[in-house]
């Protein structure tokens, strides 16, 4: 499931990010966190992770996320990844076709995490450069992404992905996996369904027998499905 997650930062929140994430900071060449097939394909920066920069950053992505009720029902997320940050743009444009490890460790917490699911929170505007889409290949064909500053990609860790070459400007985002408690990509997208048309129903027509019927069977589906 892909899902757009709009104002997940608020323009406080991305002019923070942006002072911060500025020349200044501790960039680094992005194939230095990069394993094996990615190497080749990965030509960007990349923040530090042991920096105060970002760690200020992490802190702030978190707790952004964690305050939306749609990136939770949407994730059901059992264990976040450190957020990671990225710039592209000059000579270190662009992020072939690869696909994300599996589990995948954390420096900051030094804890393994499964990448069930992959988000990019975006920090440019899509003005402010040229190229740069997320293209996330799933059964459907290829999805372009390129969203508002502040707002967030969801989509599933499985997916082969590429970020096209910046030909012009800076693109800066966050990026970051989700182990979720429900693993399969089709069960939390039949959850999401149910839990997104209750809240529809709900605003209609009130609390009814039906809603709160309902409302049982995507418990206790979650029930059945989560591994907490
Ligand atoms: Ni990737």
């Amino acid at each position: 499931m892909l899902l757009h997650l709009k104002h997940i930062f608020s323009s406080k929140e991305i002019g923070i990010a942006r002072a911060l994430l500025n020349d200044d900071a501790p960039w680094l060449d992005g194939r230095s966190s990069a394993g094996g097939q990615a190497v080749i394909q990965k030509q960007n920066h990349q923040l530090s992770q042991d920096s105060d920069h970002a760690r200020q950053l992490q802190t702030m992505v978190l707790s952004a996320v964690q305050r939306d009720p749609l990136f939770f029902s949407a994730t059901l997320p059992k264990k976040i990844f450190n957020p990671l940050f990225n710039r592209y743009g000059g000579h270190a444009n662009h992020y072939g076709a690869h696909v994300d490890g599996a589990v995948l460790r954390s420096n900051a917490t030094q804890q393994w995490v499964r990448s069930d699911i992959s988000c990019t929170l975006f920090l440019s505007e899509p003005d402010e450069y040229e190229g740069g889409e997320l293209v996330v290949h799933d059964t459907f064909g290829q999805q372009r992404v390129k969203l508002a500053a502040g707002d967030l990609i969801v989509y599933p860790g499985t997916s082969v992905h590429q970020v096209d070459a910046v030909t012009k400007g800076q693109r800066i985002a966050s990026f970051f996996w989700i182990e979720s408690m429900v693993r399969s990509d089709e069960q939390r997208r039949l959850l999401f369904d149910l839990d997104m048309n209750l809240l529809k129903l709900r605003e209609r027509q009130g609390e009814t027998a039906e809603t709160t019927a309902l409302t049982g069977c995507y418990h206790n589906l979650l029930r059945m499905w989560a591994d907490t």
